[in-house]
C-alpha cells in the first residue's frame, strides 16, 4: 500500500519510523510519503492561511497551496487516490472504515490545522478522486496529524504479513461487533487475585462459552448501542439465556 501525508507539521509523523509500522516501511509493505505542505506556497512567509469569508473567529487553510499539493500527488495521468482529510465534521472512523480503507492500494491523506481548509479543495478534488472526512470521535483536536497517526495504525496492522499472528484480528474487540472479554496470563495468583478457573480448565468449549458470555456482559455495560446494533442473527441460543 501506498500513503502519502501532507501537513504542516511533517515533524509530527516521527513515529512512523517505530514498531510495527516501521517494520512495515522497512520491508516494502507499506510505502509512505510525508510532505510539507509550504513546499507548494510561493510567497516570503510560506502563508497558509487566511480570515474566514462571513467572519468568525480563526483562520482557514488558503487553496491554492492545497490544490497544487493534490495535484502533484494525485496527477490526472495515474490512477487516483482515496483522499482522506480528518476533521471532527467528518463520519465516524470505525473497524469497518479501517477494512475498507487496508484494500485501497493509496492513501492520500490531508491534515488541517485552524478552523479546516478551504471547502473548494475537497470539492474540486472530488472531481477526480474519491473523498471522505473522517472523525476520530466526538471531540475536537488541533488538527488532523493525530488523527492520521491512528487511523494509519488501524490500517496497517491490518495489511497481510504485518501482524505475527493474524488469530489475533479475529479474536479482538470490535471483530464480531462485541468487546472483547477481559484477558489474563501468568502467574494464575497475583496479589490475592485468581484467574478464572475455566481459563485454567484446559475445556475449549467452557472456555469459548465463557469469553463470549464475557463478551456480551462487557458490550451490554459499556456500550449498549453497540449489542442493539448487533444483528440477531450474529446470537446463539445459549447467548439469548445468557
Ligand atoms: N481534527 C480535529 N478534530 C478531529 C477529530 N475529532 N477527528 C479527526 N480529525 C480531527
Amino acid at each position: 500500500m501506498r500513503v502519502d501525508i501532507v501537513s504542516i507539521f511533517p515533524e509530527y509523523f516521527a513515529p512512523l519510523d517505530l514498531s510495527l509500522i516501521g517494520k512495515a516501511r522497512a520491508n516494502g509493505t507499506l510505502q509512505l510519503g510525508v510532505h510539507d505542505l509550504r513546499s507548494w506556497t510561493h510567497d516570503v512567509h510560506r502563508t497558509v492561511d487566511d480570515t474566514p469569508y462571513g467572519g468568525g473567529p480563526g483562520m482557514v487553510m488558503r487553496p491554492e497551496p492545497w490544490g497544487a499539493a493534490l495535484d502533484a500527488l494525485a496527477p490526472a495521468e495515474s490512477a487516483a487516490p482515496r483522499l482522506l482529510v480528518p476533521s471532527p465534521a467528518g463520519v465516524p472512523f470505525t473497524q469497518a472504515l479501517a477494512y475498507e480503507l487496508a484494500a485501497e492500494p493509496h492513501l492520500l491523506f490531508a491534515c488541517g490545522r485552524y478552523e479546516g481548509i478551504d471547502q473548494r479543495v475537497l470539492d474540486h478534488a472530488a472531481t477526480r478522486m474519491p473523498v471522505t472526512e473522517v472523525s476520530l470521535g466526538d471531540y475536537v483536536l488541533f488538527g488532523g496529524e493525530v488523527a492520521v497517526l491512528v487511523i494509519l495504525e488501524a490500517v496497517v496492522r491490518l495489511l497481510p504479513g504485518v501482524l505475527g499472528n493474524a488469530g489475533s484480528l479475529t479474536e479482538e474487540s470490535h471483530a464480531h461487533g462485541l468487546l472483547e472479554a477481559p484477558m489474563y496470563t501468568k502467574p494464575a495468583t497475583w496479589r490475592g487475585l485468581d484467574v478464572p478457573e475455566v481459563l485454567r480448565s484446559g475445556d475449549h468449549g467452557r472456555i469459548a462459552r465463557w469469553r463470549r458470555d464475557a463478551a456480551l456482559e462487557r458490550t451490554g455495560r459499556r456500550r449498549p448501542d453497540m449489542l442493539a446494533a448487533l444483528d440477531p442473527r450474529e446470537l446463539d441460543k445459549r447467548d439469548v439465556a445468557a
